[in-house]
């Protein structure tokens, strides 16, 4: 029977992903190196398979009948001494090679919105070497362009615990960013999909301003939104070059990038932004109770 294999499944994408295959009782192999990340998943129609995605012959012989492989390996928080050529560029390459070696048909990788207009950035870079490698190895392919994913927005939610947040410029660029569930959605779709790149975000349209303000409605403060000068940005930007290691200044350049341009993509899904701050307040709420 053929199935579908998942590399980076216990990622925050990548549990998504596994839920909503298992749902559809679609067979599937996840590829992890912890399985321990998985063990509070209910995951009865999915094989759970130990590599490391660094070390291409760890892969050999596991991707037998796949048909279809979802890639959502990425340097993201990790802090175990790699680098994003490592991760987002050549164990990419370790799974692709391993699939066109075993007749895979379809290969559906998870890079970034905008990342090959901003394929300058650190975060980027790498992740569109990649998507070149993937374009030139002659199987099947769909690139997911997503938006930025909720949690990356809970920087802002801690901000609004103390009552206040700071943005840089006037608040008014937008984005759409989206749940990991709906987003898992749209990979599992694009098996069955022509499309050679989805650009995708979730169902609404939002100012810098109304996602500062859904993380004070959250935790019940009035609005208290601070708008900071350019140079502030810029001045971090030169600084944190200096002395931050890559896996810190990457994400910091991206985000503090984007927040001053538009970034709009497709709208899917049905999971909101407030919902999504209202259940991370409760946690925190609960966390610190049981102190
Ligand atoms: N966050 C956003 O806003 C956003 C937006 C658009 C696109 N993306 C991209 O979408 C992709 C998925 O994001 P995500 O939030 O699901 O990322 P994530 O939670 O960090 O998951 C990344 C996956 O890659 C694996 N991985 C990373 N380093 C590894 C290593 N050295 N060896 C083996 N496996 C390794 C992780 O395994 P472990 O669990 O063992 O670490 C995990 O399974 C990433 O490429 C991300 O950059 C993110």
């Amino acid at each position: 029977m053929t199935k579908i294999l998942i590399a980076g499944a216990s990622g925050y994408l990548g549990k998504y992903i596994l839920e909503e295959l298992n749902n559809w009782k679609i067979p599937a192999i996840a590829l992890v190196r912890s399985p321990e990340k998985l063990k509070d998943l209910n995951l009865a129609n999915i094989k759970i398979v130990q590599v490391e995605v660094t070390r291409p012959e760890t892969l050999r012989g596991v991707f037998k009948d796949v048909e279809t492989v979802i890639s959502t390996v990425g340097f993201t928080r990790q802090n175990d001494g790699f680098t994003y050529m490592d991760i987002d560029y050549q164990a990419n390459v370790n799974v692709l090679q391993e699939a066109e070696r075993a007749g895979v048909r379809k290969f559906i990788y998870v890079s970034v919105l905008d990342g090959d207009i901003l394929r300058h950035l650190k975060f980027t870079e790498a992740k569109e070497r990649f998507v070149e490698a993937l374009k030139a190895s002659g199987l099947e392919y769909t690139i997911i362009r997503p938006n930025g994913f909720f949690p990356d927005l809970r920087d802002v939610l801690y901000m609004a615990e103390k009552g206040r947040v700071l943005l840089f410029g006037n608040g008014d660029s937008k984005l759409n960013p989206i749940h990991g569930a709906d987003l898992a959605e749209v990979c599992i779709r694009a098996i069955a999909q022509k499309e050679k790149e989805i650009a995708v975000g979730g169902p609404d349209i939002l100012t810098q301003n109304e996602i500062a303000e859904m993380a004070l409605c959250a935790w019940n403060k009035p609005a208290n939104i601070v708008e900071l000068p350019g140079w502030i940005r810029s001045l971090i930007l030169k600084t944190a070059k200096i002395f931050l290691p890559e896996q810190r200044f990457g994400p910091l350049e991206f985000f503090l990038t984007l927040m001053t341009r538009d970034r709009i993509a497709t709208r899917y899904g049905t999971r909101r932004l407030q919902d999504f701050f209202n259940q991370e307040v409760q946690l925190i709420k609960q966390q610190s109770n049981q102190k």
